[in-house]
């Protein structure tokens, strides 16, 4: 596998070259797993240069002012907090009693507190609150009682429990970097008599496409003439060449002014690869290559129930399968992760579960997975290929989409919602559904991406959701309403907006609202109805009234030409018509676009808003 997404960015350099300015030049493609602090150590003989700075990288770069440490040997962190809040001194890198040994670490440390509360007994004394300081006092200890720096490493993560991705630089060693993962990713890129490190290949990509990932356990003693690789008792291992492929651009802007308008525009073509190849319009069909393995197609075609899953944004898309699948006649249940956990389907042996994630590495999810494992069949819808949902999967279907980068999910979202709509076509043509129907809804399918594109193309269109999200821009409260197959649509619609505006929003069936949240309306609560047309929308056109009787401002998002709904919101955005199982698909792109307006006019940075992280991996 190339890479995974987790909390947390670490780089690291050793060569000629001068090794801070790469390692910070790495770190600036992987800002955006956390922005919480940042820091470097690098080494220039056995003098340590050691910055630290709160909040987003570009704060380092005003401390440095300029300046460039010297040295070739660097190890460089960008923090999304887990143990101990946003501080200076809870920033890594993090240091030793001595200042020998500097750590930067992804993960967790599990049994951290037992480990300290032993190396404070033994005198050492602690800087932070964080769990990866541990590291490099435990390595201090070790090193007392081994012959080597890389023993003490390798006893010091044998007493470990939990997740790390780790590099630790030392003035015992100047030249060398030592560099060790559990699941937790982290690749070495080969240069020319120079080492890069990197927890995701799109920083390596700046200097190297050849690149080998350390699997689990293992540890690499990286000079800038090549590396050695051990697994923690000691025997060499070798680890796989591998070749990057992707193009620098695919990971850029693109023209756009952030990532998340760059990957709304591109949801269309976001569907048009996740259905590429695998559409049979003649046979009214989908063929899933990735579900061709070892009996699968047989296991799902004789499922009792399809148990879905994820967190955040891909748990509404979970939620969007559950009901898609039981509209097809199959038995399907959807359930965030994280509670899954503690009140676990009570499964049937020919259950099969579906996980759902963009990035393949959610704790929550991989934690869901570890149990459902055990009981059925698993599968995962995934976009980070070789992600660790992917790898740990009895099987699954890859979104084929390019990174995403933007931390609110958007063209992955909608990628995720399209591949369930394949999915479950397939699953019901092998439970009987008649070809002709298999064919009208591989047909409409086919014909996502374009009417996507026509939304997007149309600048009238674009300019009106510019005009509503001035206009609502100081509204507080919102409420997004939907029925049926459009209850995952609010509940995705009122998150982006939340997560990109910080503004209030909640997802709520349209039907439920009365039951509660009108208690809450009034001329300054936003009620934003998905109603497309289908043969529930005069009960959705009733909660409308329902709302406006309370002077709350109604916002529609509506079928092209649908003229009844004019009489019952005060503004509309149109959505081209289409089967209403598919409707989703296309009412949440001006949902996202909406939000996506919304946070850029109260200026806020919606690729990075605050306190989230693309990937949690903490659970
Ligand atoms: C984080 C992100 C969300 C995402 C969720 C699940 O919370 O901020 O945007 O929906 O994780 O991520 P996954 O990679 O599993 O889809």
């Amino acid at each position: 596998m190339i890479g995974g997404e987790i909390m947390c960015g670490i780089t690291g350099y050793v060569g000629k070259r001068n090794a801070a300015e790469i390692g910070l030049k790495l770190l600036e493609k992987l800002v955006y797993r956390g922005y919480d602090s940042a820091g470097f150590a690098s080494l220039d003989g056995a003098n340590f240069s050691v910055m630290k700075a709160v909040g987003h990288m570009d704060r380092l770069y005003d401390k440095l002012n300029g300046s460039k440490p010297k040295g070739g040997a660097a190890i460089c962190h960008t923090r999304w907090a887990t143990h101990g809040i946003p501080t200076e001194r809870n920033a890594h890198p993090h240091s030793d009693c001595a200042g020998r040994y500097y750590v930067v670490h992804n993960g967790v440390i599990e049994n951290y507190k037992t480990l300290k509360r032993a190396l404070e007994a033994s005198g050492h004394v602690f800087a932070s609150e964080t769990d990866t300081e541990v590291l490099a006092h435990l390595f201090e200890e070790t090193r007392k009682t081994t012959p080597s720096l890389f023993e003490a490493v390798r006893l010091g993560l044998q007493q470990v429990q939990g997740t790390f991705g780790l590099v630790l630089i030392s003035s015992e060693t100047p030249e060398t970097l030592y560099v060790a993962a559990r699941s937790s990713p982290i690749l070495l890129g080969k240069g020319d008599g120079e080492y890069f490190i990197a927890s995701d290949p799109r920083a390596l990509i700046l200097y190297t496409r050849d690149v080998e990932e350390l699997g689990d356990d293992q540890i690499a003693v990286v000079t800038a003439k090549g590396h050695r690789v051990y697994d923690l008792d000691g025997v060499a291992r070798s680890l796989k060449a591998q070749r990057i492929e992707w193009s620098e651009d695919e990971a850029e802007k693109g023209g756009y002014r952030h990532f998340m308008e760059k990957e709304i525009f591109s949801g269309p073509e976001a569907v048009a690869n996740s259905i590429r190849g695998r559409l049979l319009i003649k046979e009214g069909n989908a063929r899933l290559g990735g579900l061709n393995v070892d009996g699968v197609l047989e296991r799902l075609s004789s499922a009792k129930r399809i148990y879905l899953s994820g967190c955040g944004t891909s748990y509404y898309a979970a939620l969007f399968g559950q009901y898609l699948l039981k509209q097809a006649g199959i038995p399907a249940e959807a359930g965030i992760a994280s509670e899954f956990r503690y009140s676990p389907p009570i499964f049937d042996p020919d259950d099969v579960v579906v996980l759902m994630s963009q990035s393949g590495e959610t704790a929550d999810t991989i934690g869901f997975l570890r149990e459902a494992k055990k009981k059925v069949l698993t599968l995962g819808i995934v976009n980070v290929v070789g992600s660790k949902i992917a790898r740990d999967t009895d099987a699954g279907i890859y979104q084929h989409i390019s990174p995403e980068v933007g931390v609110a999910s958007t063209k992955a979202f909608i990628s995720q919602i399209t591949i369930l709509s394949l999915f479950t076509l397939l699953l019901a043509r092998q439970r009987g559904m008649p070809v002709e129907n298999g064919q009208m809804i591989a047909q409409s399918i086919a014909r996502v991406p374009d009417l996507m594109q026509s939304m997007l193309s149309d600048e009238g269109w674009i300019k009106h959701i510019a005009d509503l999200s001035q206009k609502y821009v100081n509204y507080t409260n919102f409420l997004y309403l939907g029925r049926g197959i459009n209850y995952p649509t609010a509940l995705e619609g009122a998150l982006k907006l939340k997560e990109v505006s910080y503004i209030h929003a909640e997802g709520y069936p349209a039907g439920e609202m009365k039951h509660g949240p009108i208690a809450m309306i009034d001329e300054n609560f936003v009620s934003v109805f998905i109603v497309p047309e289908n043969g529930h929308r005069q009960r959705v056109f009733s909660n409308m009234e329902e709302i406006r009787a309370r002077y709350g401002p109604v916002l529609a998002v509506a079928t092209a030409g649908d003229l009844e709904v004019n009489e019952h919101a005060d503004d509309i955005i149109t959505i081209p018509p289409i089967e209403d199982t598919l409707s989703p698909i296309l009412a949440t792109v001006p949902l996202q676009l909406f939000a996506y307006k919304v946070g850029t006019a109260k200026g806020i940075n919606v690729d990075m808003p605050r306190n989230l992280a693309k990937s949690v991996t903490v659970e």
